[in-house]
């Protein structure tokens, strides 16, 4: 399946703080969406926004999914994503999945998943997961920490990635990709597909695809 991480960072690999794209941006995500079938996104950015995940004029495809990851199990059930749209996924390790499911109730599907050796979730066991309900590409939306561990167990196969003409400077914001060890040895290598530009927000739209890890 085509998993496909999708980011906006500052000229700095900043990621954060939240809402600095443009519109063309917004656009361009929203066209992602449509273009796959399911949306994945870490507990951290669901905590720090409220996404609902939605495309063009505010749509939320019935059939499109939309999960979350999370390994503490720290879901405000208070978000949007569990009032409106298609009931959401929640992936979580299995010792706290029966504690979420009742929590949440019909409001969101609680699946349990097996950790990797570092104690994070396997991350293909819950893209094999959602391959099971017929998504055949998935967009990771973020933020740094799930995108780290998406590249670190090899489950990326292509990068869009928007650069802002912005500059924040600030080491506490979040990195498009920040762990401790290098992904590669050390890099990931990646061919680009496509450059475009917006005039207008003065963003590059990068296109790549994940090579390997020489
Ligand atoms: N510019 C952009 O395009 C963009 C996009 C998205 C987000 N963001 C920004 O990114 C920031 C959040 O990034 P972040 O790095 O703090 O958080 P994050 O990656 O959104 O979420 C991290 C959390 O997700 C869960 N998680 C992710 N991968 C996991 C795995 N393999 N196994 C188990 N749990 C996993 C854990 O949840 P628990 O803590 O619950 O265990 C982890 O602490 C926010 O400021 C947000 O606005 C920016």
């Amino acid at each position: 399946m085509k998993s496909i991480l999708i980011c906006i960072e500052t000229l700095c690999g900043r990621i954060s703080p939240a809402g600095f794209g443009s519109k063309e941006d917004r656009r361009h995500l929203e066209r992602a969406r449509e273009q796959t079938d399911a949306s994945l996104l870490g507990a951290g950015s669901l905590r720090a926004g409220d996404p609902e995940f939605r495309t063009f004029e505010g749509k939320l495809p019935v059939n499109r999914l939309r999960a979350i990851v999370t390994r503490s199990g720290n879901i405000p059930a208070t978000k949007s994503i569990f009032r409106t749209g298609p009931r959401p996924l929640i992936f979580t390790k299995f010792s706290i999945r029966d504690m979420l499911n009742e929590r949440f109730g019909e409001r969101a599907e609680v699946i349990g998943v097996p950790e990797t050796d570092s104690g994070m979730l396997c991350l293909k066991t819950i893209l094999d997961n959602l391959e099971q309900r017929g998504v055949e590409s998935c967009l990771i939306e973020g933020g740094g920490l799930l995108n780290y561990e998406a590249f670190k167990q090899g489950v990326v196969t292509e990068l869009l990635l928007t650069i802002a003409p912005k500059i924040i400077g600030k080491q506490t914001e979040t990195c498009l990709v920040s762990g401790p060890t290098a992904l590669g040895t050390p890099f990931i290598h990646l061919e680009l597909l496509s450059c475009r530009m917006n005039a207008r927000s003065g963003e590059l739209f990068l296109h790549y695809k994940i090579l390997d890890r020489r």
